[in-house]
């Protein structure tokens, strides 16, 4: 592959990919998402753009990336008599007339977990839901926080908010760290009402059964605090009945502003399209490959 998607970005005017081309890579990365879900049984958990590789626009580039290569810098390891090359992630220039073969593709699985066993695994209830803190920080799904349990609609989300990078250049949640930069459930949370409206009382009921119930084995989390279910680890509990605790850090944001790198004809079909993944109830969010034929993916 030839560099990570934000690499990648930085290629074009305003390091945004123009819309009919990012249309085309998401509708790529969804077959991906699709094969990985229905095909593998593969919960992904940490798609990001360092995640998404872009393919070589043909194949003179390494060729001539090695050429050069011979001629560049290098030194010789004393005790081995290896040779060794300066470190190299970037190829140079795009050969612009190959940039209909560069595609899209899903990469590093260090932290996917596997769906396929009908008996319940370690750290899982039920038939197939994970329970261990799961995802990238500003991609993290409501239920993954609040300790529902979650499943391959975990991806689903992650994917939607990873949107807003891919067309935008920008993050959706702006505020999921604290003054000390550490993660900052609460204001996440706060971001994602703000957004979506509160959390439906069902979720609420299951995150508040489950936190209940104890991990097979405690996690550190990133204060270094070792935490036997979810609510410990993200420093819950964020709700009380159904209201939500820390009100007042409810920013004044709506979704339908969150889009202002797109032509106001292309925002309403994204905000449709993006409604579809960022429900706080994962049963309600669409499959990769329902997502496939929503119409903001048509191109004219
Ligand atoms: C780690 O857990 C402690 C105890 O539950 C909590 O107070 C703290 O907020 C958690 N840290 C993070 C970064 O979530
Ligand atoms: C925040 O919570 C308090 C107490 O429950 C309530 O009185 C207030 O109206 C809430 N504010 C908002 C903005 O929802």
């Amino acid at each position: 592959m030839r560099e990570p998607f934000w690499i990648y970005q930085r290629r074009f005017v305003d390091r945004k990919v123009p819309l009919p081309i990012a249309k085309v890579y998401i509708y790529f990365l969804l077959v991906g998402l699709d094969y990985l879900h229905s095909e593998c049984r593969v919960v992904h958990s940490d798609l990001k753009l360092g995640n998404i590789l872009v393919s070589f626009e043909n194949e003179k580039v390494l060729t001539n990336f090695i050429k050069r290569q011979q001629q560049m810098q290098y030194k010789v390891d004393r005790e081995s008599g290896r040779t060794i090359y300066r470190c190299h992630n970037d190829f140079g220039p795009l050969d612009v007339q190959g940039i209909k073969n560069m595609i899209p593709k899903i990469a590093d699985f260090g932290v996917a977990t596997i769906f396929d066993r009908p008996d319940t695994q370690d750290g899982m209830v039920g038939e197939q839901l994970g329970v261990y803190p799961i995802q990238p920080d500003f991609y993290r799904a409501p239920e993954v926080i609040l300790g529902c349990g979650w499943d391959f609609k975990a991806d689903i989300w992650n994917f939607g908010v990873l949107l807003w990078n891919i067309l935008g250049n920008k993050e959706l949640f702006q505020q999921v760290y604290d003054a000390d930069g550490k993660y900052d459930a609460k204001g996440h949370l706060a971001e994602m009402i703000a957004l979506l409206g509160p959390p439906p009382k069902a979720l609420l009921e299951k995150s508040k059964a489950m936190s209940k119930y104890n991990w097979p084995q405690p996690v550190r989390n990133a204060t270094g605090k070792l935490c036997n279910n979810a609510q410990e680890f993200f420093g819950g509990p964020f709700f009380n009945a159904d209201e939500f605790c820390y009100n007042g850090s409810i920013p004044s944001r709506s979704l339908d502003d969150t889009a202002p790198f797109l032509e106001e004809k292309d925002r309403e079909g994204f905000l449709s399209f993006v409604r579809e993944m960022l429900n706080w109830l994962p049963e309600k969010r669409k499959t990769a490959r329902e997502l496939m034929d929503h119409r903001f993916l048509k191109l004219e």
